[in-house]
Formats: structure tokens, sequence, C-alpha cells
């Protein structure tokens, strides 16, 4: 009577330690706690993890689309994956036999291939499906506040062209303050030159910076991800060359004294020095390239950076007649910490409308980018009407709240159905939120 014994095999969700640039976007965006980290690496719970791929379409270096099939008795425990340098190799005997956690009959197969992973294109499918499976897709897609998937129109990027084992090496040709010199905000405007290697990047991409030395306990330092904040063709157009904008880390969230690793490594740097690049990556926060499509754009701090790339591509293609409107809301605690405020003040007002938000400007009240964004509700609430707005968020994590909440009163007292222009937003790639 006794038949065999079933052996539960199952596809275990693992995160690439080689390529993962510990930007915790699948931390904060998985809907059931199963992702954690420690100074080393992200990792997966095998028991809480449930195959919902919420998590997939945001990682911005695919990283995260790992499977391995395992004997569900042999699932690699967190304390395992802490420790690992690289992915385990697939034993062939299981390879193929895996489901998903426990609700894999509800979900299907996953992406992963159980082999590598598929990089940020194979990401921005499941952004596009997340509607293709009953249950704990729908319900990850609607944790996730804005599109996991590009703008319609967008170029298509490329990603993972340079590893942390293969990374490419950039010349420093320019490193200038862009803040005031008396303020403690300090931060720089930093050129890197490619060369003859290619390295194409769109506004909106980032990349990562491998600082030089080890850690403590002497592994090599993680790369470090920062925005681009020049456009495609170049900081100087027609060269091989990007900006990032990178604010010099003092202190931590606590306000404790800390010095940032790479962030001081780069605001140090002085030109003909050479860093190691890892990158491209994301491929859904993209602007749009039809040329009537208007951009909502709203920042703090280095957040500007994607916002700075977007503008001047479209202020050079505007002489090519990019006719979409452009508004940006920035905030900063006082003018002087503003970066770039000179330049941004210089572009014309028919080409961008600047909304400025100062927080610390002494005898004045504090005032955020939700505020400022209230305050011109009604042309806020006529790019929402229009079906070409694409909507760009970058910035302090705490600002996530506030301008999704100014977007919502806004949206209400001009009569639109938030909710439901919210879903539309995210679906069309829309609205774009990228913040630390
Ligand atoms: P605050 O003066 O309250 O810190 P930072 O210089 O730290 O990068 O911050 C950039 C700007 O973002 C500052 O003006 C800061 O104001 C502001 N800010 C802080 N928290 C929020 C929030 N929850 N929403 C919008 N802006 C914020």
């Amino acid at each position: 009577m006794n038949g065999p014994v079933p052996v539960e095999v199952l596809r275990q969700h693992l995160i690439d330690p080689e390529i993962c640039i510990r930007c915790n976007t699948c931390e904060e965006t998985c809907p059931v706690d199963a992702i954690t980290h420690d100074e080393n690496n992200y990792v997966v719970r095998a028991d809480a993890c449930n195959g919902c791929m919420a998590c997939i379409s945001p990682c911005p270096t695919g990283a995260i689309d790992n499977w391995r099939d395992v004997l569900r008795a042999e699932a690699y425990p967190i304390e395992d994956q802490f420790t690992w340098d690289e992915l385990p190799v697939q034993d062939d005997a299981l390879a193929g036999q895996g489901v998903i956690g426990e609700s894999a009959e509800a979900v299907g197969k996953g992406s992963g291939n159980g082999s590598g992973n598929s990089g940020s294109h194979g990401s921005s499918s499941h952004g596009a499906a997340g509607t293709d499976a009953a249950g704990p897709v729908i319900g990850g897609s609607d944790l996730v506040r804005g599109s996991i998937v590009p703008p319609w129109s967008a170029a298509k990027p490329y990603v993972n062209l340079y590893t942390h084992k293969a990374p490419v090496q950039a010349i420093v040709v320019g490193n200038y303050r862009v803040t005031d010199a008396s303020t403690q905000s300090d931060i720089h405007h930093i050129v890197l030159d490619f060369g003859k290697h290619p390295f194409p990047v769109l506004e909106g991409q980032s990349i990562g910076i491998i600082p030089p030395g080890t850690t403590a306990d002497g592994r090599p330092h993680h790369a470090r991800q920062y925005s681009v904040a020049s456009p495609r063709d170049g900081e100087r157009p027609g060269y091989n060359n990007l900006a990032l904008t990178v604010k010099r880390v003092t202190s931590d969230h606590q306000g404790h004294a800390v010095g940032g690793v790479c962030s001081n490594y780069l605001c140090d740097l002085k030109k003909g020095d050479v860093v190691n690049v890892m990158g491209p990556f994301g491929s859904t926060f993209l602007m749009p390239n039809h040329a009537d499509s208007h951009l909502l754009m709203i920042c703090t701090g280095t957040g500007a950076a994607p916002m700075r790339a977007m503008t001047e591509y479209r202020r050079r293609r505007r002489l090519k007649g990019a006719t979409g409107k452009l508004m940006l809301f920035f905030g900063a605690r006082t003018q002087g910490e503003l970066p770039y405020f000179g330049p941004l003040l210089n572009l014309p007002k028919d080409f961008i409308d600047t909304n400025l938000a100062f927080s610390r400007t002494p005898g004045q009240p504090k005032r955020y980018v939700q505020d400022a964004m209230r305050e011109r509700a009604a042309d806020v609430a006529a790019l929402l009407r229009h079906e070409h707005t694409y909507i760009y968020v970058c910035g302090l994590k705490g600002m996530e709240d506030g301008v999704l909440q100014a977007l919502q009163s806004i949206a209400g007292e001009a009569g639109l159905d938030w909710p439901a222009l919210w879903q539309r937003l995210k679906t069309e790639g829309r609205l774009h939120l990228e913040t630390y």
C-alpha cells in the first residue's frame, strides 16, 4: 500500500551576490518580508518567499531573478546565503523539477531559468505581466507604488554590460562642487570618460562604482549605485562620457558621524584618476521619446541627477522639435544647498516651469516639494489630465508619501478619480519613483 514518498523539490529564489548592488529595492518591495540583508549580502528566506515576483521588476540589475532547484528539506538557509560570494551551481539531478514556494500552483512557473539571471530586460516583462497570473502577482503589483514598466516610447536600455568581476575603467575628467561652499551639503558634479569602451546609458539609468580597498573583514567593497546626471549623448555632446551627482556622506540616518566609503572616494577624485564602473542598470525609470510627452519631475537633493539628465536631453532635443512641457519641483534645505542652482535658473522659462522649495531658509517657514505642488495645483492637475504626462520622483524616501498624497489631493480637487488614475499611471509606465 505504501507508494513512493514524494520528494519535494523547491525552486528556491536566490539573489546573485556578484551582481547585486545592495540598493535595498527588493527588501522594500517584498510584500511578505522574505528578503533581508546583512552587511555582506541580500538574501531570501526560502520558507517565507511565495514566489509572487513583486521584487523582480523593480531590481535594477536582475540580480534578484535567480533560482535553484533544491530538495525542500535542503533549501539554502539565509545564514549560508549571507556568506556567499557567488551563487551555488545547480544540481543537474534536480534541475527543472522545482516548484516555487507554497503557492507554486497559483503562480505558475517562475521566470527564472535556474541557471543565471535574465537581466533587467527580462525583468521588464514581469512588470508588463503584473496581471498575468492570479493572486500573488496582482497583490505584488498593487504594493508597488510606481510603474514597473518603462514609458512605451522609451529607448531600449542596455544593462549589465560591466560587472563586479569585469568592470570598465573610466577616467575622471571633471570633479567640482555644485553647492555653495559655505554650506554643509558637499555635493559634487563628477564627469567620467569611458574612452574607447562602449558605455551606452539613457537618462534615468544608474551605474555602479566600485570603491577601492576592502571592508574590515577583508572583502572587496561592493559597488554603490549612482544615477546618471547627463543625457544619452554625453555630458559633453558627442563625447563618451557621463556625469554623476554625488553628496559626500558624513553622517548616517541617525546623525552619527560616519564617512561614506564611496561618496568620499568619489568626491575626493582628481582629474586623471581611474574608476572601476559596473552597469549600466535600470530599465524602467526612463524618459518617453515621443516629442509631445510632458515631464512632471519632483526631486530633492541629489535626486536631481536623473531630472538634470532628462531636462538636458529635452533641451538639446527642443532644438529638434520636442514640444512637451517640463515642470520641475525641486527641494533643498536652502538655496545654497540646491545642486545646480545657477544653471537651473538660467534655463528659459518657456522651456521649463521650475518651482523650488526650501526647508531651512532662516526666517522662512519650512517648505517641501509637496507644498510647492499644492500651490501650483491647477497646473499640476492640467498635467495629470494629459495622457502624455510622465511623472518622476527621486530623492529622500520620506518625500514619497508626501508627494503621492499631494498628487491625490490635487487630483481629487480637480475632479479626477485618483485611484483609477494612479493605477493607469502605474500600468502605463507613467509614474516612476526612486527614493532612498
Ligand atoms: P529638511 O530640512 O526637513 O531636512 P537633504 O539635504 O537631507 O538631502 O534634504 C533635501 C530636502 O528634502 C530638504 O529640504 C529636506 O528638508 C527635504 N525633506 C526632508 N524630508 C522630506 C519629506 N518627507 N518630504 C519632502 N521633503 C523632505
